[in-house]
C-alpha cells in the first residue's frame, strides 16, 4: 500500500457516510471534483476499489465496507486526540456531530442553536435522518451523540432517557370527533391513516401498539416526513399518528387537533445514545449536560 493521508481517510469516511460525493464535498468544504480525485487516488494507493457507481448514486464495495471499520477507528482516535489537545490548552474549540431522527429534529435544532450561542467556537454538524439510517451510523460509531426514540437491544449501545415522547392521533381542526372523550380505538381505525415510511421509528412504535391491542391501522397514504403528514391530514387525506413534539405550532394555530382516543397517547421516550465505550469529547459532554438541563425544563 502506497502512502495514504489522514485527509483521504476523512474524505472516504464522509463519502461512505452520505453515499454521495456531492454531499461529502459540502460537509468537508471541498469541491465535488476534488473529492472524486482524492477518492480515486486513495483507491490507487490501496490498490482496491472502494466504491461502485449505480447511475447517479454510489455505494461501498464489499472491500470498502470492510475497510470502514478501520477508518472509523482512525477518525475516532483522531477526534479524541483533537479534543484532548484542546482541553490541555484550556480552549474550547472542536467539532460536535449530532444525529437526530427526523421526529427529534423539532426540538434538537432549537437546543443545538442555543448551545452554539454559548459555544461559538464549536463546529456543529446536525444530521437529520430516520431511525434505520441512524442505526447504520451507530454501527460505524460515527456521530458523537445520537438523539432517537427507543434504541434497539443487542447493538452494544449506551443510552439514557431524557424526555417523554407521546405519540398522538391528529386530525383536521374541524374533525367531528374533536370534542369527544375516550373515543374507542376501533372507531378511529375505521378511518384511513397517513403513515410514515418504512424505517421510521414512529411507524415501528405504532405497529407495536396496534399489535399489542390486536387491531390493524389501515394506511391510505405513506409519507417520509412529519411535515408532509401534517399537511396531508389537514387537507383531509386521513388521520395521522405523530409525536406531540412535532405539532406544537399546528395546535396553537388551530391547523390540526388531537383526538382523545383510548390507549393513546402511545408513551415513548427520547434517548441520548452512543456506542458503548465511545470516547466522549469535552464538547460532547457539555452538549449532553445542556440537553439534559434544557429538556428537564420542557417535561
Ligand atoms: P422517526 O423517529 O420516526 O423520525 O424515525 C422516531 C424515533 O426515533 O423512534
Amino acid at each position: 500500500m502506497h502512502r495514504i493521508t489522514l485527509r483521504q481517510i476523512q474524505i472516504f469516511e464522509t463519502v461512505a457516510r452520505y453515499e454521495s460525493h456531492t454531499k461529502a464535498a459540502a460537509i468537508i468544504h471541498m469541491t465535488q471534483p476534488a473529492v472524486s480525485m482524492q477518492m480515486k487516488q486513495l483507491e490507487e494507493s490501496m490498490g482496491i476499489k472502494l466504491i461502485e457507481r449505480h447511475g447517479k448514486s454510489i455505494t461501498l464495495t464489499r472491500e470498502g465496507q470492510a475497510l470502514r471499520k478501520y477508518t472509523s477507528n482512525i477518525m475516532q482516535s483522531y477526534r479524541a486526540l483533537e479534543s484532548y489537545v484542546d482541553k490541555l490548552k484550556g480552549c474550547e474549540r472542536g467539532n460536535l456531530s449530532v444525529s437526530a431522527t427526523t421526529t427529534a429534529n423539532h426540538f434538537t435544532s432549537r437546543i443545538l442553536s442555543e448551545f452554539s450561542r454559548l459555544h461559538s467556537n464549536v463546529n456543529l454538524t446536525l444530521d437529520v435522518t430516520n431511525r434505520i439510517t441512524i442505526l447504520k451510523q451507530l454501527e460505524y460509531n460515527e456521530p458523537d451523540l445520537v438523539i432517537m426514540g427507543e434504541p434497539p437491544e443487542g447493538l452494544n449501545l449506551e443510552s439514557e432517557i431524557f424526555m417523554n415522547n407521546p405519540l398522538v392521533i391528529i386530525a383536521p381542526a374541524n374533525h367531528p370527533l374533536k370534542k369527544q372523550k375516550n373515543i374507542p380505538l376501533e372507531q378511529v381505525l375505521k378511518e384511513k391513516f397517513v403513515s410514515r415510511e418504512a424505517g421510521s421509528g414512529t411507524r415501528k412504535a405504532i405497529k407495536k401498539h396496534m399489535k399489542k391491542h390486536q387491531v390493524k391501522c389501515e394506511s391510505g397514504l405513506e409519507m417520509s416526513s412529519n411535515e408532509a403528514i401534517k399537511h396531508a391530514v389537514a387537507a383531509g387525506f386521513g388521520l395521522g399518528i405523530v409525536s406531540l413534539h412535532t405539532i406544537e405550532l399546528e395546535l396553537k394555530s388551530n391547523y390540526l387537533c388531537t383526538l382523545d382516543v383510548e390507549t393513546f397517547p402511545i408513551l415513548r421516550h427520547w434517548h441520548l445514545v452512543t456506542r458503548k465505550g465511545k470516547h466522549m469529547s469535552h464538547i460532547a459532554s457539555a452538549f449532553r449536560q445542556f440537553l439534559l438541563d434544557e429538556c428537564t425544563n420542557l417535561t
